[in-house]
């Protein structure tokens, strides 16, 4: 096989490290002025709302099934809206996006300083950075990738360390083995070639837990966005109440592909789940999450599963980094001036 661009993913290791040192080391610190009332970093909170869309979204769900297997002190609620969720007691904000210019997202993070809540921003720059900053909000400037969903590591590590600085997960321990989890994926070339081969031509419904939802979202997005392939992703248990009687019509086309991590807690259900598919239709293609920490086997998952998606591509002929379609619904928006930033 010819080799296969690789974007960025090579130096997803580097990012997630370089990442991290530019969350500032006194954000508890912080406090801020806003028309008169302050908002102050120092205090407890008791849920966090991890705002963004897309590639920088995806962040919340990855954070969202890391808590399944850390003792995160409070709920994260993963917001991908315009709006923040109603009633909130003692958030804290994080608001995720890549280019800083996702209207939906600086939206949100307005609407976080309207309510008085503190907020931190994760991006590369753009509207975002500068709606923050100008009111000393505090914003972690990230290294660039060539698109969104290629710069996750710069996303995702500064927001576990700001949850680590907030007391709500002990990540420090486990920040090398998510990187070894990259590394490892990085090896897996030739398994991604595999598993690519056998989506070809196929509609892949990926069956995944709740405690890996993160990982499946991730894998969709990147088959639409990379391989520009239509997928679905069905969450189990709710997938197995309503997803899994389709399975019955035996429509053609489809590929049944289940993503199952070393400790899942929903192991057993998922497996016996995939034997009632292999009653009906072909057996569903495993992907088994390999690593040691639940960070590890989450980064392993999705920096493979976003591999195979490249192949996908390459195996399709299709230029996997352009996006025209958002692209054109955001200038669209823009134009209609839909959203007041
Ligand atoms: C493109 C991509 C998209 C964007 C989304 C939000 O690579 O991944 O899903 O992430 O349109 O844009 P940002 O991330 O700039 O806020």
């Amino acid at each position: 096989m010819v080799a296969i661009n690789l974007i960025d993913y090579p130096r997803w290791p580097s990012l997630a490290r370089e990442s991290i040192l530019n969350v500032p080391a006194d954000i508890r610190n912080v406090r801020v002025n806003i028309d008169g009332r302050v908002i102050d970093y120092s205090g407890e909170v008791d849920s966090v709302v991890i705002t963004g869309m897309g590639g920088s979204g995806v962040v919340g769900d990855i954070a969202s099934d890391l808590c399944w297997f850390w003792d995160c002190k409070v709920p994260i609620i993963v917001s991908k809206n315009m709006r923040l969720p109603r009633r909130l007691s003692k958030p804290l904000v994080i608001a995720i996006s890549y280019s800083g210019n996702t209207a939906e997202t600086i939206m949100s993070a307005n609407e976080a300083l309207s309510r008085g809540y503190p907020i931190i921003g994760v991006t590369t720059g753009g509207k975002l950075s500068t709606v923050l900053s100008n009111k000393g909000v505090p914003v972690v400037l990230v290294p660039k990738a060539s698109a969104p969903r290629y710069g996750l590591p710069s996303l995702l590590y500064p927001t576990l360390i700001i949850l680590e600085r907030f007391g709500i997960a002990s990540v420090a321990n486990e920040l090398e083995s998510g990187i070894s989890g990259m590394e490892r994926a990085l090896k897996a070339i030739d398994e991604a070639e595999r598993l690519a081969g056998e989506l070809l031509n196929a509609i892949p419904i990926i069956w995944v837990s709740e405690s890996r939802r993160g990982v499946g979202i991730r894998f969709k997005n990147d088959l639409n966005e990379n391989a520009k392939y239509f997928a679905i992703v069905s969450i189990i248990p709710e997938g197995a109440h309503n997803d899994i009687a389709a399975v019955t019509t035996k429509q053609v086309g489809l590929r049944h592909i289940a993503i199952m991590g070393p400790n899942d807690y929903e192991g057993r259900y998922l497996e016996t789940l995939l034997d009632v598919v292999s009653s009906f239709v072909a057996k569903p293609l495993v992907v088994k999450l390999e690593g040691s920490t639940p960070l590890e086997s989450e980064m392993y998952g999705v920096t493979f599963l976003g591999i195979t998606t490249l192949v996908l591509a390459h195996l399709l002929n299709v230029e996997p980094i352009s996006t025209l379609p958002i692209d054109r619904l955001k200038e669209e928006l823009d134009k209609r001036k839909l959203f007041p930033v």
